[in-house]
């Protein structure tokens, strides 16, 4: 979603139209309570002088509870996104729509995500608790959205995608079935939205190559996961990727190739020198973080299996 209304905003706005009805045509409903295991759960102390939380009530590996904090987080992070998206379309048309429905399927996300933590004591839900305040109210705002329009929806296809692939190997890696179910089923709701993201960046490196390579160039250049501002991103996110779960390889391999072909950044035609020039630099720049990544995990101390 634009912040202003470049030249092409209105005239890409039936494409939106479009991607919605196909959107809506293949997303299928689904309910958060039924991916929580409530009858794990128990009343906490408290005003119900329940039973305190305790690190051993989980048989969750380090790991896992890393990936479950920044998952949450992140996803809990949805008034800011909505936030910075909306304010400056306050429109009512396909732009509009998409951003509502999309922010409407996002809130599953952390609904269902905090169900679970809470349910089955897998995290301590204090301290889950104060990060979230904690995160959500830093002074200089959380996470910031690039305020180019085309940086900004490239940002967002990368992203999505890239939630897709970590929260899909959470899901396989975590080594408990409900926690594995509810992730796979909030991959397949990024899935959907990196495609709507996807297919319409592909639209505007038609329409305006040069400046939509360009953008693309920028958003790759800069990418960074979502959720740097969480305390103690740096140390969870290096254990996520020590274990194998979602390192440079992976976003090198399942989130920027696969991007990069399903665009056809290579094949194509029509670009101008700014389009040229970024296309060559964002193609070396792909490859160059190829052979860091596997520089880093051919060094990594060890790596006998993922921890789990
Ligand atoms: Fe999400
Ligand atoms: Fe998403």
């Amino acid at each position: 979603m634009p912040q202003h209304s470049p030249d092409w905003f209105t005239e890409v706005e039936p494409v939106v139209a479009d991607l919605l009805d196909r959107h809506l045509s293949m997303a299928q409903e689904w309910f958060p309570h039924q991916y929580v295991p409530w009858g794990r759960g128990r009343d906490y102390d408290g005003p119900l002088e329940g039973v305190a939380w305790q690190d051993a009530q989980s048989a969750l590996s380090p790991v896992a509870k890393s990936a479950l904090v920044l998952s949450v987080l992140t996803e809990e992070n949805l008034p800011v996104y909505h936030h910075r998206l909306a304010a400056n379309a306050p429109r009512d048309d396909a732009w509009t729509a998409w951003l509502h429905r999309w922010t409407a399927e996002e809130d599953r996300h952390s609904t269902v995500m905090l169900s679970y933590i809470h349910s089955t004591r897998a995290v301590d839900p204090v301290a889950l608790e104060r990060a979230r305040m904690r995160y959500m109210s830093a002074p200089s705002g959380s996470d910031d959205l690039p305020s180019d329009p085309l940086h900004g929806l490239a940002y967002v296809m990368i992203q999505e995608l890239a939630t897709r692939v970590a929260h899909r190997n959470t899901g396989l890696h975590c080594g408990e079935s409900v926690c594995a179910r509810l992730f796979a089923r909030v991959a397949q709701d990024e899935n959907l939205h990196m495609v709507f993201y996807r297919d319409l960046y592909a639209v505007l490196l038609d329409l305006v190559p040069d400046r939509a390579m360009a953008g693309l160039w920028r958003a790759v250049r800069e990418f960074r996961m979502p959720g740097q501002a969480i305390p103690g991103f740096a140390e969870m996110n290096a254990r996520i990727a020590l274990a194998g779960w979602f390192d440079l390889e992976i976003f090198h391999d399942d989130v920027l190739v696969p991007l990069i072909k399903a665009l056809r950044v290579r094949e194509r035609a029509g670009l101008g020198d700014r389009g040229e020039q970024s296309r060559a630099e964002l193609l070396a720049h792909t490859e160059r973080l190829r052979r860091t990544a596997v520089r880093f995990r051919e060094r990594r101390p060890v790596a006998p299996a993922p921890e789990r």
